[in-house]
């Protein structure tokens, strides 16, 4: 890993980023004992296996066996280099950079560097003309009539593209960007009669941000009620619709904070519920909610609250994206803004406490959502129809796991049709033992599948190995620990795996640093080595290390080491004596070698 940031730069780096709190931004952790868990980022999980010491400042997964540092966790989470991450980690805590350094390995093609380059520069510049020019008056009205501040404008960086056909074309071309660059992202496009102009003209813009702020697509609505509502950037390597949350960047320490996010369906909605006060503002760009984007909210939340339209397009999309957070594991709620209004529309008629008070902490939770909108199906003043819509909701009631829960819709729903609550509950019941068959065999065929891998059975080592291992544990943790074991071992490990590490580990000690396991892990290249040793530092070290302990476990590897050593020998020797056909001299030692096997076996 050779590069020219000095050294003491990335220590001061790494050790001004708390793991803890990074890896906090993208994974929801719950602290347990001295570690903290949650779900892994890198596989999909339902059970926490993914772990964070504070102390050791490293991660692990358990599950899937990613492991390192804080800074090799910012390169594994957003595809950054080396370079990159440093260059993250430091920009968050104020650290700067050598210059010579900063254009260093990039990680993303020039060609993506030049796009993000464009946009920034667009950004800049639509945003300045909307706020401060002549030319973009008419967008800045416009904002302003929809009850944006200027704060807000700046904050989401809201500009103006004005009306003219080569605008842009004319001012990135000056910066030296080449015009078939710039159509490929989509700012710029090519007509018919093979003339280039600008794609976004006389239109409010809503840069489109990715989760770490930087701009990768324009959304430019109309201010005229002209041609389409919106023109988007095309999707590009850099801008997967499918992959990214809109204001998701700005929203994630909020989301994290609250343990809950709410979600949209435009631009304007969480323009205005973020400066509402609802920060934890997010929406998808005009397209139905992904698995992906659902799993990426599962990392960071328990809850997510569903914002849509009321009217049946909102309905609908609300039902299907409660459909998707659940199965990713959410627990979703469902906020209700009345007929004929959008979140927006609530906040400019009744304000930003009435939207908080009466619309995000009133939201349905998902079962009443459910019966709100499955009776629009029945008509529920027929008998016939309501008995239908009263034996989907049960059905709907029977999945839930909470008796507590389904006895209380149970209540609502036979207060509601004047039943009796009792009969109710057992068609509940009865539901629920035909669907529990339906789900054994799911379950048997979910373990008989391809989820197998994960689960890893715990097996037993070997005594040498465990020694082995928990020797490694105390190394990494005390160099004295490491020189003593250096000098009566050397790398005389049985484990392959072992002698790699112990070499690493004696030549890290030797330039004269300090047990430090987060810097060890990041200076070694092969992930193989980082995944193993991730886990052995997660082995828990209770209490004094005595030197009794350390001896017990050199004695073990020592002998295993000798007893390896006689079993080559006598193996050697069988076979020397089935050549020389001594077959009595071959028993006998065929008879030693289960001897010795049986005392090996001793030491598992
Ligand atoms: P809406 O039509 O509800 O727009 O579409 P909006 O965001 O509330 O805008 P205002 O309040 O009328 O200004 C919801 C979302 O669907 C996508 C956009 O992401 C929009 O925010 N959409 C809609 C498009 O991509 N293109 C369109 O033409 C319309
Ligand atoms: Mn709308």
């Amino acid at each position: 890993m050779s590069n020219q940031i000095p050294e003491e730069t990335i220590e001061s780096i790494r050790k001004s980023n708390d793991i803890v709190d990074v890896v906090g931004e993208y994974v929801q952790l719950k602290k347990q004992g001295k570690n903290f868990f949650g779900l892994c980022p890198f596989h999909g999980e339902n059970t926490p296996s993914f772990s964070v010491t504070q102390e050791k400042q490293i991660f692990h997964c358990f599950g899937c066996g990613k492991g390192g540092n804080v800074i090799t966790f910012m390169m594994e989470m957003e595809g950054f280099s080396f370079f990159e991450a440093l260059k993250y980690l430091a920009a968050k805590t104020g650290i700067s950079l050598p210059e010579s350094t900063m254009q260093q390995e990039n990680s993303i093609s020039k060609e993506n560097q030049d796009i993000l380059s464009a946009y920034e520069w667009l950004t800049k510049l639509y945003n300045h003309l909307l706020r401060h020019a002549k030319d973009g008056k008419e967008g800045y009205a416009y904002f302003k009539g929809r009850g944006l501040t200027d704060e807000t404008i700046d904050q989401f960086k809201l500009g103006f593209a004005p009306n003219v056909n080569d605008f842009t074309k004319t001012f990135l071309e000056k910066k030296g960007f080449h015009s078939s660059m710039l159509v490929k992202a989509g700012l710029l496009s090519l007509n018919d009669d093979h003339s280039i102009t600008d794609s976004f003209r006389g239109r409010v813009i809503y840069p489109i941000r990715n989760h770490i702020g930087k701009t990768i697509a324009f959304a430019g609505r109309t201010i005229t009620e002209q041609g389409p509502k919106y023109l988007n950037s095309s999707e590009s390597e850099l801008f997967q619709k499918g992959r990214l949350l809109y204001n998701f960047d700005l929203a994630k320490k909020h989301i994290r904070k609250q343990n809950e996010a709410v979600l949209f369906e435009g631009y304007m909605d969480v323009i205005s519920a973020y400066q509402a006060g609802v920060r934890n503002s997010i929406a998808t760009m005009g397209t139905a909610l992904t698995e992906s984007q659902a799993k990426l909210l599962r990392r960071y939340v328990d809850t997510v609250v569903i914002c849509f339209d009321a009217d049946q397009a909102g309905l609908d999309g609300a039902y299907k994206a409660a459909a998707i957070l659940q199965n990713a594991g959410c627990l979703v709620k469902v906020a209700n803004v009345g007929e004929g209004l959008d979140p927006d529309g609530y906040i400019q008629e009744y304000g930003a406490e009435a939207f908080q008070k009466h619309i995000i902490d009133a939201s349905d939770t998902y079962m009443s959502f459910f019966m709100r909108y499955i009776k629009k199906d029945y008509n529920v003043q027929v008998e016939g129809d309501r008995f239908q819509y009263i034996e989907v909701v049960l059905k709907r009631i029977a999945l839930i796991e909470s008796p507590v829960e389904r006895e209380y819709y149970v209540q609502e729903l036979a207060k509601e049709y004047d039943l009796s609550a009792d009969t109710l509950l057992q068609e509940v019941q009865a539901y629920r033992q035909q669907s529990v068959k339906v789900k054994d065999n799911r379950e048997k065929d979910r373990y008989t599948n391809k989820t197998n891998h994960f689960i890893k059975p715990k097996r037993l080592l070997p005594a040498f190995h465990n020694a082995e291992r928990q020797l490694i544990a105390y190394m990494l943790q005390d160099a004295s620990i490491a020189d003593k074991v250096q000098r009566e071992i050397g790398v005389d490990f049985n484990i392959e795996m072992h002698k790699v590490i112990a070499t690493y580990l004696y030549a890290f000690y030797e330039e004269g640093k300090d047990a430090d396991v987060s810097l060890f892990i990041e200076r070694l290249t092969d992930e193989t080595h980082r995944k193993y040793i991730s886990e052995i530092a997660m082995i828990p070290i209770y209490g004094e290390i005595t030197d009794k302990e350390i001896n017990d476990y050199i004695r073990i590897i020592r002998s295993e080491n000798k007893d390896l050593a006689s079993m080559r020998h006598l193996k050697q020797q069988q076979k020397l004596a089935e050549q020389q056909d001594d077959p009595m001299k071959a028993a006998e030692i065929a008879m030693q070698i289960i001897l010795l096997k049986k005392q090996m076996k001793e030491h598992y």
